[in-house]
């Protein structure tokens, strides 16, 4: 098959295991830069280029798409599903994850148990809101934070409402939420393809850190799910839309909530720390949808 990894680091981890398991499949892969790649709509008709070569002959796209450029890649998932080539990540499902507050609000709406969450309106009175999300200490979460960066504890209400305001006076929307502390600083990482979690591990923050992100220097172990984790972790990417996702949910003394849902999630970690063949199962996950849509356009043309 003709296959397309989406990725402005071609020499990161994730992107190179893709494409080694690609190529160890037999699978032509194309590594296309999508910053680069222009976008033609003609009357009838939607192309892309990279590097002046067409695409719409690929059978299939797996994205990476950065934090960073979160609409270019949009617009770029767009325009593949205009020309009709297969992606495992939708344009949909990318916009909504990468916005914090949009993303709860939708797993609220699927009745899935998210951490108790205030937005916190412009040049509003934050102690009713920390008192409304349990009290403190609160945490306090840029709407784009990645890689926990833009999470921060905090102990006093004086704290919390300088640290706001200037993020306000920023420009940067905020939320404060519940702070999980039977959590105990480690998180569950769920990965999920095509609707089954395929590997999961355990998040553990360093000494005196809350945040349990590996680029914050946490270690990690593989950690079995429970049932009811591993249902609500398929749950949520449903929810939100997405084959391929990181469902990080924490443990607490009500039951798993879910905290965010990655729509690029990284290989590495999970990978060296459960030593599943997640690209492996990615790849699984694209030949079963690229045979299926094969057959269906052959199953097409025979009824007419
Ligand atoms: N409400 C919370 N209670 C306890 N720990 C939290 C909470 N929210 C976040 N954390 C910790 O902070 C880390 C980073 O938060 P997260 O919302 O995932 O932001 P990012 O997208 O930057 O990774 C999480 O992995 C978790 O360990
Ligand atoms: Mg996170």
């Amino acid at each position: 098959m003709k296959i397309g990894i989406l990725s402005t680091a071609q020499e990161v981890y994730s992107t190179q295991s893709l494409l080694r398991c690609g190529l160890a499949r037999g699978h032509q892969i194309e590594l296309i830069d999508y910053k680069q790649c222009s976008l033609v709509m003609e009357q009838g008709r939607a192309e892309m280029y990279y590097k002046d070569f067409p695409l719409s002959h690929l059978d299939a796209v797996i994205p990476r798409i950065s934090t960073s450029f979160t609409l270019m890649g949009a617009a770029v998932l767009t325009q593949l599903r205009l020309m009709k080539v297969f992606s495992t990540l939708k344009p949909e499902g990318l916009l909504l994850v990468r916005d914090k507050l949009r993303c709860l609000q939708r797993l609220q709406e699927m009745e899935i148990d998210v951490p108790q969450t205030a937005y916190v309106g412009d040049g509003q009175p934050i102690g009713p809101l920390i008192s409304m999300v349990g009290g403190l200490p609160v945490v306090i979460k840029l709407l784009e934070s990645t890689h926990g960066l833009g999470v921060i504890l905090s102990e006093s209400y004086r704290n919390a409402e300088s640290t706001i305001e200037a993020f306000q006076r920023l420009n940067e929307r905020v939320i404060i939420q519940e702070f999980i502390r039977e959590a105990k600083g480690a998180d569950i990482r769920a990965f999920v393809v095509n609707g089954k979690v395929v590997a999961s591990m355990k998040r553990q923050a360093r000494d005196g850190e809350f945040r349990s992100n590996l680029h914050r220097g946490a270690s990690a172990q593989q950690e079995p799910l429970t049932m009811q984790e591993d249902f609500v972790a398929r749950t949520a990417a449903k929810a939100v839309g997405l084959d391929i996702a990181g469902v990080d949910i924490l443990r607490s003394e009500r039951g798993p909530l879910i905290m965010e849902v990655n729509a690029s999630p990284g290989l590495e970690g999970i990978e060296t720390y459960t030593q599943v063949d997640v690209a492996g199962k990615i790849f699984d996950f694209v030949e079963k949808k690229v045979l299926a849509l094969r057959n269906g356009k052959v199953r097409k043309k025979v009824a007419v």
